[in-house]
């Protein structure tokens, strides 16, 4: 049996900050950030809406679109970051809104990166654990972390959430690799240290930038041998959206055709954990990944952190 995605669904918090809105906030322009990330617009929440409300109406309608129930799975993680509480966790929070009961619920802080860990940690507890239906959901809501006097990091990010159903699979869709792994001596580069003086967000963007132009195409090339394919065998790259310029970087690299990595950065921003489930939703919807498909998933940030899998739908 194989572990395979049986749906998807994701949510933007409704309200929208372009970047000429940012350059009345801060010395920037539409110029430099749309050069520079390729980010033109992103979504913040507003009162009312935290990560539990947004996960929960991406969760919802992953489970719709799986035909699943709340009540099957057997299994909550919330890759994120930025949980409302500390505790209970976030899939506790999920848990009875989504009509779930007595499944094991756990979030996963791994920043960017946070989805595919959770996906992994899902695929292996499914397996070791003999659970049918999983509800693996990515997001944060970094507009709280935000210094919105800082230009070099909040033009950057945005709020959103994305979700996806897994479940046990006898035919050839399903998983085939994970690569996950970690550079904790490079946390320096990007951090949130909310005990000590500073509350907010740093990064040194040069510093994740270059690791990521070194580590991406790296971790994407040994989950693409451990699935036992060809990178040209794969349909579509849906890599976490921090910068335009990192897609094309890694498209030049592998020598990849930039059109099988499609973008949605430059109307969410920075997304961190909800950047990729986002993105798998709307390529789901928008027929970009299609069922029979071999796709694949990589994040990076924080930590260092990273992880890339292959699976086909
Ligand atoms: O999600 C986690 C993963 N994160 C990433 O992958 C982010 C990776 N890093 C990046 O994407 C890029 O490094 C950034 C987009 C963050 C920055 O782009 P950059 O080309 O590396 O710019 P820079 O930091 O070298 O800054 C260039 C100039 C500086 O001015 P000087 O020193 O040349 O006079 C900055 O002060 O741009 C200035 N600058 C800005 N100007 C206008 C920095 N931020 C802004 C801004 N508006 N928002």
């Amino acid at each position: 049996m194989g572990i395979a995605l049986a749906g998807t669904g994701s949510k933007l918090p409704s309200k929208i900050l372009t970047n000429d809105d940012l350059s009345k906030i801060v010395d920037t322009s539409d110029e430099w950030i749309s050069q520079r990330t390729g980010i033109k617009q992103r979504h913040i929440v507003e009162e009312g809406e935290n990560l539990v409300s947004l996960a929960f109406e991406a969760g919802k309608e992953a489970l719709k679109s799986a035909n699943v129930e709340g009540k099957d799975l057997g299994l909550i993680i919330v890759g994120t970051s930025t949980q409302d509480k500390r505790l209970p966790n976030t899939a506790c929070e999920l848990q009875p809104l989504l009509g779930a009961s007595d499944c094991a619920c756990m979030d996963v802080s791994s920043a960017c990166s946070g989805f595919v860990y959770a996906l992994s940690i899902a695929y292996s507890m499914m397996n070791t654990l003999d659970i049918d239906y999983a509800l693996v959901v990515g997001g944060d809501v970094l507009s709280r972390e935000m210094d919105w006097t800082d230009r070099t990091t909040c033009v950057l990010f945005g709020d959103g959430v994305g979700a996806a159903v897994l479940k046990k699979s006898d035919n050839e869709a399903g998983f085939l690799s994970f690569d996950i792994g970690a550079d904790g001596s490079k946390g320096f580069a990007l951090y949130d240290n909310s005990y000590g003086d500073d509350r907010y967000i740093r990064m040194d963007g040069q510093e994740v930038f270059k690791f990521t132009i070194r580590t991406v195409p790296h971790s994407i090339e040994k989950a693409v041998k451990r699935a036992g394919v060809h990178k040209d065998d794969i349909d579509v790259f849906l890599l976490h959206q921090a910068n335009l310029r990192i897609l094309e970087a890694v498209s030049k690299k592998l020598d990849i055709p930039l059109e099988k990595l499609p973008h949605n950065l430059e109307r969410t921003g920075n997304t961190s954990a909800g950047s990729i489930p986002l993105l798998l939703d709307e390529a789901v919807k928008k027929g970009i990944a299609k069922k029979g498909d071999l796709i694949l998933l990589c994040g990076f940030g924080a930590g260092l952190t990273w992880g890339t899998c292959v699976l086909r739908l």
